[in-house]
C-alpha cells in the first residue's frame, strides 16, 4: 500500500485543469446498459470508481473500452442481470445499475450495498420510487430482486428525512424512461450531475423535462439508442482545489471549471473574505487579505455540498477565530476530526457540528485517511502544515481524485508517493 508524503509551507503557483465528475460518469455510465447500442463517454476520469464501474458493465455483458478518457461501450449480451456483491459492497454507485437493467430487462438482481464510512445510507428511497413504477421489488440473502412485467409510469415523490438523494433520483430516472406512460419525480435531486444524466439519457432518444429541479417529468419511450456525451467537470475536485490554493496563500488558475456549480462554495469563502473573477469556465485563486472564520451547513444542491465539508474544516483549522461546520446530509460524517486534531487542529464534535477553533499553524504528522473528501481534507491540511505529514490508506483518494498528486506537484507543493 501506498502513502502520501506532504513536506508542508509551498504556495502554490500555476494552471491546474479539472478532471471529469466522477459523480456524473458513474450513472451515465450505468445508463449505458439501457441500450444495446454503442455509447461513447467522454471525459471520464480514471479512478478506482470508474473502473469498478467499468468491472461492473463487463460482468453484465457489456464490452468497455477506455482510451485517454474517452469510454466506448458496446453490448456483447446481458443474461443474468445480477451485480454481484463483491463489486457493489466496493462502491455505493454500483447500486445505480438496478434502474436501467430493471427498465431495460425487466429483472434485475442487484446486491445491497451495505454500509458506508461515511453513514448509515439507506437504500429505501430508491425501493420506494422503483415500486411505484410497477416493479415488484423483494429482498433475498442480501441482494435486492426486481421484476417487472410492464412498468408503469406514475407520480412519486421521493423526499426522504435528509432531503433528496442523487442516487435514488438517478435509479428511478433511469428505470421510468422505458416505462409505459408519464413519471412525475418530486422533490428530485437537483445536483448538476443528476442533470448531465438527465442530458445524457435524451441524447438516447428519452422524454425528459424539468432535471436539475425539484420535479422531473418524464414520458416513457418503447426505446433508446446510442449517444455520445461529454461528462461535466468535477465541481468537487475544483473545490478542492479552490482550497488547496486558499490554505496555502497561493495564486493559482483552475480550469474546466463550470463556477456556477460551485455557488454555494463561493459564496461561503467570499463572506471570509476572498474573491474570484466572474469567468464562467476558470477561477482565479489569489487571496492576499486574512480570512475570517465562517459558519457552513451542507445542503443538498444548490446549497453547500457535504462533499466539501472535510476541506472546508481543514481550511477553518488554519484561519483564526471560530468556525462552526454543521453537516446536515450525513451527520456522522465527520471522520477527518480526529486525525486533524492530530496535526495540532482545535476542532470539537458535538453531534452533528464541527466546532473548529481556528489557530495559524497546524504542524505534519502521521495521519490516516477513511474515506474520500476526508483524505482530501489531509491532503489540504499537509499542504500547509508545519513539517512532514504522510497520509496512509490513499487508495480511498485514489477512488475520486485523478492525479491529484501530480497535480498539486505541477502547482509546486512537495508532495510525493511512498511505500507503506
Ligand atoms: N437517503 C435515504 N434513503 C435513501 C437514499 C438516501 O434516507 O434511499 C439519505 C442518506 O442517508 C443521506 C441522503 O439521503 O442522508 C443523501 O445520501 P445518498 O446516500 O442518497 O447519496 P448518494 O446519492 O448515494 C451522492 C454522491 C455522494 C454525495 C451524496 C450527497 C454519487 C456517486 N455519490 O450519493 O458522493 O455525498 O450524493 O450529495 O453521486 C463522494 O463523492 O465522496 C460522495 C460520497
Amino acid at each position: 500500500m501506498d502513502k502520501l508524503v506532504i513536506e508542508g509551507g509551498c504556495r502554490l503557483k500555476g494552471e491546474v485543469t479539472v478532471s471529469g465528475s466522477k459523480n456524473s460518469a458513474l450513472p451515465i455510465l450505468a445508463a449505458t446498459l439501457l441500450t444495446e447500442h454503442t455509447c461513447i463517454i467522454k471525459d471520464v476520469p480514471n479512478l478506482r470508481d470508474t473502473n469498478t464501474m467499468f468491472k461492473i458493465l463487463r460482468s453484465l455483458g457489456k464490452n468497455v473500452e477506455f482510451d485517454k478518457g474517452v469510454v466506448t461501450i458496446t453490448h456483447a449480451r446481458c443474461t443474468e442481470c445480477v451485480a454481484d456483491y463483491k463489486l457493489v459492497s466496493t462502491m455505493r454507485a454500483s447500486f445505480c445499475v438496478l434502474g436501467p437493467l430493471v427498465g431495460k430487462y425487466k429483472k434485475a438482481k442487484v446486491s445491497l450495498p451495505g454500509g458506508c464510512v461515511i453513514g448509515v445510507r439507506p437504500v429505501d428511497l430508491h425501493l420506494k420510487g422503483l415500486k411505484a413504477l410497477n416493479i415488484d421489488i423483494t429482498i433475498e440473502s442480501g441482494y435486492v430482486v426486481a421484476k417487472a412485467r410492464i412498468l408503469k409510469g406514475a407520480h412519486i415523490y421521493l423526499g426522504g428525512e435528509y432531503g433528496s438523494s442523487v442516487l435514488a433520483t438517478d435509479n428511478v430516472m433511469m428505470a421510468a424512461v422505458l416505462s409505459q406512460g408519464k413519471t412525475v419525480i418530486e422533490s428530485a435531486a437537483c445536483e448538476p450531475e443528476v442533470a448531465d444524466l438527465a442530458e445524457f439519457l435524451i441524447k438516447m432518444g428519452a422524454k425528459i423535462k424539468g432535471h436539475g429541479t425539484p420535479t422531473i417529468e418524464i414520458e416513457g419511450v418503447r426505446h433508446l439508442h446510442g449517444a455520445e456525451h461529454k461528462v461535466i467537470p468535477d465541481r468537487i475536485e475544483a473545490g478542492t482545489l479552490v482550497i488547496a490554493g486558499l490554505i496555502t496563500q497561493g495564486d493559482i488558475v483552475i480550469k474546466n471549471v463550470l463556477r456556477r456549480h460551485l455557488g454555494a462554495l463561493i459564496d461561503k469563502l467570499e463572506e471570509s473574505g476572498a474573491s474570484f473573477g466572474r469567468e464562467d469556465t476558470l477561477i482565479r485563486v489569489h487571496c492576499k487579505r486574512r480570512l475570517k472564520p465562517i459558519n457552513v451547513t451542507t445542503l443538498p444542491y444548490p446549497g453547500f455540498a457535504t462533499d466539501m465539508q472535510a476541506q472546508m474544516v481543514s481550511l477553518m483549522c488554519v484561519t483564526k477565530g471560530i468556525s462552526v461546520i454543521t453537516e446536515k446530509i450525513y451527520p456522522d460524517r465527520f471522520m477527518h476530526v480526529a486525525e486533524l486534531n492530530r496535526m495540532g487542529a482545535h476542532i470539537q464534535r458535538e453531534g452533528p457540528h464541527a466546532i473548529v477553533e481556528g489557530a495559524a499553524h497546524l504542524s505534519g504528522a502521521p495521519v490516516m485517511a477513511s474515506d474520500l473528501r476526508a483524505s482530501a481534507s489531509l491532503v489540504l491540511a499537509g499542504l500547509v502544515a508545519k513539517g512532514i505529514t504522510s497520509v496512509s490508506r490513499i487508495y480511498h483518494l485514489e477512488r475520486g481524485y485523478e492525479n491529484l498528486e501530480s497535480k498539486l506537484q505541477k502547482l509546486g507543493a512537495k508532495i510525493w508517493r511512498e511505500k507503506e
